[in-house]
């Protein structure tokens, strides 16, 4: 859950991991340090609270050296104090650790090592860690930590740097990832590792993603890495094609409404080259599905959290509408601890935009161990869901760096229905040109509810002060709903509920009075009158009705006190559409109450803990 990044070679070290950081913070953000070696000297500074208060401490106590590793954190042991911030140093001063993750065992090495006449001055578990490869060291890091990883039990995403190195010039960063993310940086005389490649793309687009297990040495010259067994292996290197302009704010106010603004491009990267308009077909590089496989499937799986399940929800509907093969959606963390039934007749598919939530991840182990083939719907190329996959999806939304999804969501919409055409032509359906021409509509009709913007912040004025709002929505919209709810609670902080507008009267209803202000979705023609009279219900009960409809706004009159109207789609695609509102309703209103939108509260971007 932690941000990690790390740096070897000629430049300042400092600025470019405070860099590194800022690029990070998303991650988590209780407190953040920095760890130098200068003239054979370890220091740091760490500071509670943002970046800015590290970058405060360094302007009045400033740092400087060549190589070095920081950290921001998100609390998992100890509380978020400047005393449990990260670079945690061995109680020998010789060694500072950064670490992302959770040791199960530290008690009892920490017991340990009390007894061994360690002492601790932190209340966290990466200080065990920090003295147990102090009491392995004698010269030699990257063996210190080989030997000491083999006690740990739990996750892990580690890099350290220690005095008195006697390997090569004894400037080096090791780095070992168990179970949590880490990458490696290749630059021309310098090396970086960063727990998220949006760290590195200012400085880098070759990168190394370690296997669980491994252990890394980074030099000015070279990386090094051996495997579990100690072996020297040889890891790929990924090209990343992210421009590092996408991971500015780019003259946003904010990473989420730039991010916003980036859906008609993100929708288009993703389903560019994937779909042959001419010949009816959809393929894709790094996914193959024979169709004799498709056709021996009994069901799908769909496991994912958070925006990532309300994607798998319309996912489910638009592979059983346009497939016809059953699919089943489940919270990830709860999928892992129930006996779920899964077979070589299953394909378990794991949504996540980062690849590395772990509740995803460890649910779609939980599905192989049944036999069950994976495949993973990723935005992170060789992230953690995408290697234990045999193969994946990938959207094409470019780094997401505002907590809150939101073109994950959408670029997510657009792969599942080119998932469900895919499905569909294996299964020998034809493809037909009234399916796809759509698409090529779709950036624009983005577009068209993105203009919605001046409206939704008018709106923003009149509402921001509720205390409540409920979203409702019927069939496919019915999951646009619960996004809506949830981006207006992440963002905001107003308590919101999604509900299934049919569902309404069976208890919702109670709630409605003048204060509440209702979002529906009421788009299409399959259940248009349905909520229509749903909401109906709610104008009889005083409640205030803002609706997204592509439909004319007449056919609302007396129902709706806002209609904010989207282009018309084909119902496959019109949540794409849809949800564009509600994201900016959130945002106005989370800005208009003075939220840190990018950064809300007690949320991560990527939670990478259980
Ligand atoms: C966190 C984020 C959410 C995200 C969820 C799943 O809770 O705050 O925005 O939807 O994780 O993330 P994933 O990367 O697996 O899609």
């Amino acid at each position: 859950m932690c941000g990690i990044v790390g740096y070897v070679g000629p430049r300042e070290v400092v600025p470019l991991l405070i860099d590194g950081l800022r690029r990070l913070e998303y991650r988590g953000y209780d407190s953040a340090g920095v760890a130098v070696v200068a003239d054979g000297r370890l220091d740091t500074r760490r500071a509670e609270g943002k970046l800015d208060r590290l970058v405060e401490r360094l302007r009045e106590q400033p740092l400087s050296g060549s190589y070095g590793v920081a950290h921001t954190r998100w609390a998992t042991h100890g509380k978020p104090t400047e005393r449990n911030a990260h670079p945690v140093v061995d109680s020998k001063d010789r060694i500072a650790i950064i670490h992302n993750g959770i040791i199960e065992n530290f008690l009892a090495i920490k017991r340990r090592l009390l007894g061994e006449g360690w002492t601790f001055s932190t209340d966290t578990d990466t200080e065990v860690i920090a003295n147990l490869v102090s009491s392995y060291y004698t010269g030699d890091l990257a063996a210190a930590v080989k030997r000491a990883v083999g006690e740990l039990e739990g996750m892990y995403a580690c890099a350290l740097i220690g005095t008195g190195s006697t390997v090569g010039d004894g400037e080096e960063i090791v780095a070992v990832r168990q179970g949590t993310p880490l990458v490696l940086g290749l630059g021309q005389g310098e090396s970086f590792l960063a727990s998220d490649p949006a760290a590195l793309i200012a400085h880098t687009r070759d990168v190394i993603f370690l296997d669980n297990g491994d252990i890394a040495r980074l030099t000015r010259s070279q990386i090094e890495i051996w495997d579990r067994s100690g072996a020297a292996v040889k890891r790929p290197v990924t090209r990343l094609n992210w421009d590092p302009q996408q991971v500015e704010k780019g003259g946003y106010k904010h990473f989420m409404l730039k991010e916003i603004f980036e859906q008609p491009e993100a929708a288009r990267d993703t389903f560019g080259g994937r779909v042959d308009f001419e010949t009816g077909t959809v393929g894709f590089d790094a996914l193959e599905l024979a169709p004799d496989y498709v056709r021996s499937l009994s069901r799908i799986q769909l496991l994912a959290c958070g925006t990532s399940w309300h994607a798998a929800l319309i996912g489910k509907f638009l592979i059983e509408e346009l497939a016809r093969i059953p699919v089943e959606v489940d919270y990830a963390s709860e999928y892992r601890y129930r006996d779920p039934i899964a077979d070589a007749s299953v394909l378990v598919a794991g949504i996540s935009q980062s690849g590395e939530t772990i509740d995803t991840v460890w649910a779609m182990e939980a599905a192989k161990e049944r036999g069950a083939r994976l495949i993973a719907l990723s935005n992170v190329p060789g992230s953690q869901a995408t290697r234990i996959s045999s193969g994946t999806l990938y959207t094409h939304a470019g780094p997401e760096i505002g907590v809150a999804s939101t073109k994950a969501f959408t670029t997510q919409l657009v792969a599942f229905y080119l998932l469900a055409l895919y499905l569909r032509q294996q299964l020998g359906r034809e493809v037909e040109p009234e399916l796809l021409a759509p698409l090529a509509h779709l950036p624009q009709a983005i577009s068209e509810a993105l203009a919605l913007e001046p409206e939704i912040e008018k709106l923003s004025r009149r509402y921001h002060t509720a205390t409540d709002f409920l979203f409702l929505g019927r069939g496919i919209q019915y999951p646009v709903a619960l996004e809506g709810a949830l981006k207006l609670k992440e963002i905001s902080y107003i308590h919101a509920e999604g509900y299934p507008a049919g569902e309404m009267k069976h208890g919702p209803i109670a709630l409605i009075d003048e204060h509440l202000p209702v979002v529906a979705i009421a788009t299409g023609k399959r259940v248009f009158e349905k909520v229509k009279s749903n909401l109906q219900e709610v104008k009889a009960r005083d409640g205030k009705v803002i609706v997204v409809t592509d439909r004319d706004p007449a056919e609302l009159d007396g129902v709706a006190d806002h209609v904010l109207r989207v282009p018309a789609l084909p119902e496959a695609l019109s949540p794409i559409v849809s949800v564009i509102p509600l994201q900016l309703l959130a945002y106005q209103i989370g800005v208009r109450r003075g939220a840190d939108v990018d950064q809300p509260r007690n949320l991560a971007k990527s939670v990478t803990v259980e």
